[in-house]
């Protein structure tokens, strides 16, 4: 088991109020979104797009004052939000930066998001800070470790986060469990609802010769709150086999559409991102995207069957 109990943690979560963190919203609407970019900022709030939600990078919010957050506030007054951290190294080594967690319970105190989310990964070591999202090995005491920065993050912000599946380039030796397995543990011991992305899955499949279907039903995608979606790039690895990068830089494609509709079919409509981080193009391309998956969510317009509400059981 992690180190913090059931009744600790769940204390935490139905009582957000006494762990920092006052008032909590909804859950995100079983509707598509897409990222908030300076570049859409006034077209988003001239033209109030009908879209479900958008979604923000935590720490490109980590100021105090400045355009982000006058643009941020605007368009909070009109969607639902998606706060998405890419700095809190969940599985690193070393204990959480509490001032980060500090900061984070910030600006969920001032924005009220309706989802908070996290990557499998690690991207700090000791002072020394890494732009990327580097993966973890799958085995007990990782796995342990983990489950120990999930319970703290919950504890500290009130709240059911959800947790990303990474995209992999290597495998490590070290492990004793598959991807799917460690997840599955993981959302198991925490509690936390799981961020399906998709395109994720495509990329990591491909690079180590896996089936996605059967990673997908290796999954318990009821614990499912968020589907992210995007695009990657093509490359090769050393020995000249096909590499796949997870880039964010180009339209979705049609294996991941294929693998998108393949969720929807089992969940239903669902909350899903359409993430666009480079190369990004004008706000209309993207919103057609995100038309696209939700014509795909309307054609399984059943209740859904997805488990994983903010501060839910
Ligand atoms: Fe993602």
């Amino acid at each position: 088991m992690s180190s913090t109990p059931e009744s600790q943690r769940r204390a935490a979560i139905d009582s957000p109020a006494k762990a920092g963190v006052s008032g909590r919203a909804a859950g995100l609407p079983w509707r598509a979104g897409i990222g908030l970019k300076p570049q859409h900022f006034r077209e988003v709030l001239e033209t109030r797009p009908d879209i479900g939600f958008f979604e923000v990078h935590a720490e490109n919010y980590m100021v105090d004052g400045g355009p982000f957050h006058h643009f941020l506030t605007r368009v909070r007054e009109h969607y639902a939000l998606s706060l998405h951290g890419v700095g809190l190294s969940i599985g690193g080594a070393d204990p959480l930066d509490e001032s980060h967690l500090d900061r984070l319970a910030a600006l969920i105190e001032r924005y009220q998001p309706a989802s908070f989310s996290e990557h499998l990964a690690w991207s700090s070591h000791g002072d020394i800070f890494y732009n990327d999202l580097l993966p973890v090995p799958y085995e007990r005491q990782t796995l342990a470790r983990v489950c120990e920065h999930i319970d703290r993050v919950q504890e500290r912000l009130g709240l059911r986060m959800l947790l990303e599946n990474p995209s992999t380039y290597l495998e490590f030796e070290a492990s004793t469990m598959s991807e799917t397995a460690f997840l599955r543990e993981v959302l198991e011991r925490t509690g936390c609802g799981l961020l399906l992305d998709v395109n994720n899955v495509h990329v990591s499949c491909t690079n180590h010769g896996r089936d996605a279907l059967a990673y997908l039903r290796d999954l318990p995608l009821t614990k499912v709150g968020e589907v992210h979606l995007a695009g990657f790039a093509r490359d090769q690895d050393a020995a000249g086999a096909p590499l796949l990068i997870d880039s964010h830089g180009s339209p979705v494609d049609e294996a991941v559409w294929g693998l998108y509709a393949h969720v929807v079919a089992q969940l239903g409509p669902v909350p899903t991102l359409l993430e666009r981080d480079n190369d990004v193009p004008a706000l209309q391309v993207l919103l057609a995207e995100a038309g696209r998956a939700e014509s795909l969510m309307s054609a399984r317009a059943e209740p859904r069957r997805c488990g994983v509400y903010w501060g839910g059981a």
